[in-house]
């Protein structure tokens, strides 16, 4: 029995461009897949084959056990969607917007009133409720976008880069939302550009370049593969290398690189900012001063460098608060699926 969302072989090409090259997947009920590519990968043409939006030229998807190809109404009944640009009425108020969801999904009236005003302050829109959607801003529409897609819990949904455009607060915000989501027994896949996001709310994460999916793992799969964490120390004095060197024997996960000209020391570890501290304490208890430490975790670049080879090129105009830009692949041969083991 396939999980809640599987894919299998699926192609689709756009006149020269293969946009999906054979993409294979599957997400267990109740489970949330994060699928990780930078621009142009090929994300939102999975989640527009997977939504019936449009039809591969090879392959297999059932959603909620439905064929997609066969049953594209019932799967559609099934699934909830949030696209990457928001699908808003700009006419009508942001509350309107929502009433009319539920109601082209048969709520009653009422019933649909009372789950927009609930939608509205879960998503911080309630000042803006009565407002025309086109008076709102870029994040607010995202916002309203999402809230649209949960008027009715689907038991599968799909959000393609959910937080794409969000400020950090609100993506955090939305963050929290999702997890509830989930926590719900819903069934998610989404799309994102930035690890940080999978990390926090994927169960399992696809990472996806030129149309296939390169790796699957876990996040500490996928990290482990790139090394890792790691903290870096400049220390003030040469002479101090040695000793911060055993220092950092003692909290590091394996070898400490040095490069003596720069007086830095790098070395990978697990325990993030608590460790960090730690580290900072025994360094200054052994009088080492310090003129720079930093805890270095692996980017969407990081991860797809190990995996690939190539890097994710910076795409001009794109920028993520999180991980610094937007990126598009670069031209380098075509990777060989991998498997993460740890
Ligand atoms: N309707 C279309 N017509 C022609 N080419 C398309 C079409 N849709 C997608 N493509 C191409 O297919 C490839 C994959 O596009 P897709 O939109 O799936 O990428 P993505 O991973 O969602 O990227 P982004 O992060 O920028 O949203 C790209 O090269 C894109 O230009
Ligand atoms: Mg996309």
């Amino acid at each position: 029995m396939p999980g809640a969302i599987y894919a299998e072989g699926l192609v689709k090409t756009f006149g020269d461009v293969k946009a999906l090259d054979g993409v294979d997947l599957e997400v267990p009920e109740g489970t949330v897949l994060g699928l990780l590519g930078p621009n142009g990968a090929g994300k939102t043409t999975t989640v527009r084959c997977l939504t019936t939006l449009l039809r591969p030229d090879s392959g297999k998807a059932v959603v909620a056990g439905l064929d997609v190809l066969r049953k594209p109404d019932e799967v559609r009944r099934s699934i909830g969607l949030s696209g990457q640009f928001a699908a808003v009425d700009e006419y009508l108020t942001g509350r309107e917007n929502l009433q009319m969801v539920g109601r082209l999904y048969q709520m009653r009236a009422k019933e649909a009133k009372r789950r927009a005003t609930e939608l509205l302050e879960q998503f911080h829109l309630v000042d803006a409720a009565d407002r025309p959607t086109k008076t709102y801003s870029g994040g607010m529409r995202r916002r309203l976008d999402l809230a649209a897609a949960l008027v009715v819990s689907p038991p599968v949904m799909f959000m393609d880069e959910p937080t794409t455009g969000l400020d950090p607060r609100n993506r955090q915000q939305l963050w929290e939302v999702i997890k509830q989501l989930v926590s719900g027994g819903t069934t998610l896949l989404l799309t994102t550009q930035y690890l940080e996001e999978a990390d926090h709310l994927a169960h399992e994460i696809a990472v996806v370049d030129r149309g296939r999916v390169i790796a699957k793992g876990t996040s500490d799969q996928l990290k482990a593969r790139t090394g890792g964490e790691r903290v870096e120390v400049v220390v003030h004095e040469r002479e101090h290398i040695r000793t911060a060197s055993e220092v950092l024997r003692g909290f590091g996960k394996g070898d400490t690189a040095v490069e003596e000209h720069m007086r830095k020391l790098t070395v990978p570890v697990t325990g993030g900012a608590k460790l960090l501290a730690e580290v900072i304490r025994e360094l200054d208890s052994r009088g080492i001063e310090i003129d720079d430490i930093g805890l270095r975790r692996p980017t969407l670049d990081d991860v797809f460098l190990s995996l690939t080879g190539h890097a994710a090129e910076v795409e001009e105009g794109a920028s993520d608060p999180a991980e610094g830009a937007g990126r598009r692949s670069g031209d380098a041969g075509h990777p060989q699926e991998k498997e993460v083991t740890k």
